[in-house]
Order: C-alpha cells, then structure tokens, then sequence
C-alpha cells in the first residue's frame, strides 16, 4: 500500500510516499528556515502564506521522486495537528481535496505520533527491524517534551511531560540569548562544537522521582550569565516598526565564552533527558526505548541516551535517521498508514487542531 504523506503543521512542507508504513520512496521537505530566520523566529501568517505556494511543487516532487503517478497512490494520511492552524489548514484541505477527487481514504495523523513513527521508517535492505512493543518513547520537538510509553500500535500511557518549556523551546530560547539565531538547536549543537560542558553549573531540574521535565530555570541561569557580557542594543531602526518586526539579536563584548556557555547548556538539557528517560525504562523493565522529534537529531543527546539506558536498563536505543528527527512527511505517511490499518479513518469533515493530545480519543 503506497501512502502519499503530507506535512504542513510549521515552517516546513513536506510530501512522501511511504509504502507498507516503512519503505520510505519519496520524501521532499521545502523549508522555511530562510523566511523566518530575520525575525528570530516562526512567523504565523507568513507561514501559511509560504504552505500554500510550496504545497503543489513539493506534492508533485514527491510523487516524481517515488516514480509513481497519482492513480497509483492507494490513501492519504495528512497531519491534522498540533501546529500553526493557518499552516495546517493548508495540508488538510489539499489532501482532503486530492483524496475526494481520487476517491481514496483520507487519514489526519497527529504530528506527535507521526514523530514516534519516524522510528518505523526501515530502509528495506537494512538488517533493523521495527521496535517491537512496549516501548518507552522520548518524544522532543519544538512544543512538546514528553514521556510514554507505547503499548501497541496506537496505544500509549503518558509517564511524564514538561511543566514550562520544551527542550526544542529550551534550546531555540538559548540560542536567543546568546545571540545565535533561529532555530536554536542546531546552532547550539555547532557553537558547543570546542567548549567544555563543565565550564558553567547550570541547573538541572530533577524534581524528585516525578517523570516530568522542566527547563524554564536553566534559561534564566543562562541569561543570569551572559548579562555581564551584554552591550547597549543600537538605535531602533525605521522598520522595526514593519507588521512583521525583525528580530535584533543581543550584542555582547568578544569575551563572551560563546563555546563553552553552548556546551555547558546543551549539557544541562542532554543530561536530564538521558538520566530520566533510563531511570523510567529501569523502572519499568523496558528493553527499547525510541527517541523522536527535532531535538532527537541532537548529536550529544543521541550519544548520552544510548549510553545511560543501556548502562542503567540494559535498553537498546532507537533513533531515527536525522532527516527523519525534524518535520517530514514520511513519517506522516508511516503513522497514517498504522492508522488505517486499525481502522482510523476520517470523513471528509476532517478539522485541524492547533492542540491536540496524542492518544486522546480524538487523536
Ligand atoms: O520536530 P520539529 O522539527 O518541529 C516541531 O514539531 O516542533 O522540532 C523543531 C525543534 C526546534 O526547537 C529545533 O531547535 C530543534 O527541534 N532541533 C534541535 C536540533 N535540530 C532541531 N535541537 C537540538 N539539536 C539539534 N541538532
Ligand atoms: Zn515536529
């Protein structure tokens, strides 16, 4: 079964083909990064803006990719939220479009399960095999930080979430205040490149044996610390004023330990991911763990959670391929197709939904 996956929940637009819910065929993501990168930050309606204008080209890509026409694609699976509602609206209402016209099924797949299944999207000629169940899954993005454990296709028990910011969150409010641009994590994945990770005690927050997560004190630790480095902000300018304001980063005197700050922050994150994800799979006596979403392509974070749930769980670490960690839609594809064949499909008064629980009923 080809599924034609679609992706607009962002700042990105993605298509792909995935068949069999693993085989990845096509998968071509048209990125943003460029349009939103002056205003440190994702811009709503400049957002959907670009979807609309990206979603036919990067379709038609997809499809040419996989070396299929449209009549040989036998369902669609689009993500139906959480995200930006202008952007998934325009996902939702071309898949819904191209499915009704094709009289094939329609799947709305919830952008946080689709993440998890990123660890499904086996090459066929690789030795892995997909997780078997139970899985503990990590799931890291840039709104959601959250622990489950996944008991079967679609069946999830949340162990734990964050209070205050997402990691994704944690590492792109980072990356601000020290001045690094947008998006965050892989800016501060490459300035820590050299620096030391001891070189600053940040905080962690542990809070006891709770399965939560909360990172918003390790931002204002960071901003306690660079502030002594801080030079006046220039003069506004004339088009700061503009509908769609430009983001003018901090300046900061050459001393600024740039390295080091990166190092000891991304530090600070990595290790109460890793330590509390192994304690909850020792806890639980899981033998595989799956980590998801964009922060998941975090090189050290990759690194550590390897490392600490097979030393305090003896648990194999999954992770998907890096242009799977961040928004795809071969994922979409993968977890659209679980989802039909549990019987999960939608009707054509399909919404989106700027929140939505993964594993909820309306999920
Ligand atoms: O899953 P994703 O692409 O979008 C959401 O669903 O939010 O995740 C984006 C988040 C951003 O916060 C970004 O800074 C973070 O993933 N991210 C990283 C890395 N690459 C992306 N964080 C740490 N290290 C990276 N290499
Ligand atoms: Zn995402």
């Amino acid at each position: 079964m080809n599924v034609l996956g679609i992706e607009t929940s962002c700042d990105e637009t993605s298509a792909a083909v995935v068949r069999g819910g693993t085989e990845v065929r096509s998968n071509v993501v048209s990125s943003q990064i460029a349009l939103h990168r002056d205003h440190g930050g994702v811009v709503p309606e400049l957002a959907a803006r670009a979807q609309l204008t990206a979603i036919i080209p990067v379709v038609e890509a997809a499809l040419a990719e996989a070396k299929l026409e449209l009549d040989e694609i036998d369902a669609i699976a689009v993500t139906r939220g959480p995200g930006l509602a202008g952007s998934l609206l325009v996902g939702a209402n071309f898949a819904k479009a191209l499915a009704y016209a094709r009289s094939i099924p329609l799947v709305g797949v919830n952008h946080l399960e689709a993440h998890l299944y990123a660890n499904w999207l086996v090459p066929p000629e690789s030795e892995s095999t997909q997780p078997e169940f139970p899985v503990l899954a990590l799931l890291v993005s840039g709104g959601h930080t959250e622990l489950m454990l996944m008991t079967g296709h679609g069946r999830y028990a949340h162990l734990g979430r964050t209070l205050d910011d997402a990691a994704g969150e944690a590492f792109d409010k980072g990356a601000r205040l020290l001045g690094l641009g947008y998006p965050g994590g892989p800016a501060i994945q490459q300035a820590a490149i050299g620096g030391r990770t001891d070189a600053f005690a940040l905080p962690r927050a542990w809070l006891g044996e709770s399965n939560d997560f909360s990172f918003s004190g390790l931002k204002t630790a960071l901003l306690r610390e660079v502030e002594p480095y801080r030079l006046p902000d220039p003069e506004p300018e004339p088009e700061d004023d503009a509908p769609f304001r430009k983001h003018r980063p901090p300046r900061f005197a050459e001393t600024l330990p740039v390295a080091d700050l990166a190092a000891s922050y991304q530090e600070a994150i990595v290790d109460v991911l890793a330590v509390k994800t192994a304690r909850a799979a020792e806890a639980l006596d899981i033998r595989q763990v799956v980590l998801a979403g964009g922060v998941a392509a975090n090189r050290a974070l990759r690194e550590r959670l390897a490392g600490e749930v097979d030393l305090r769980a003896g648990a194999m670490l999954r992770v998907p391929a890096l242009m799977y960690c961040t928004d795809n839609a071969a994922m979409v594809a993968a977890a659209g197709y679980f989802a039909l064949r549990r019987g999960a499909q939608s009707g054509w008064e399909l919404d989106v939904a700027s929140r939505l629980p993964i594993g909820g009923s309306d999920s």
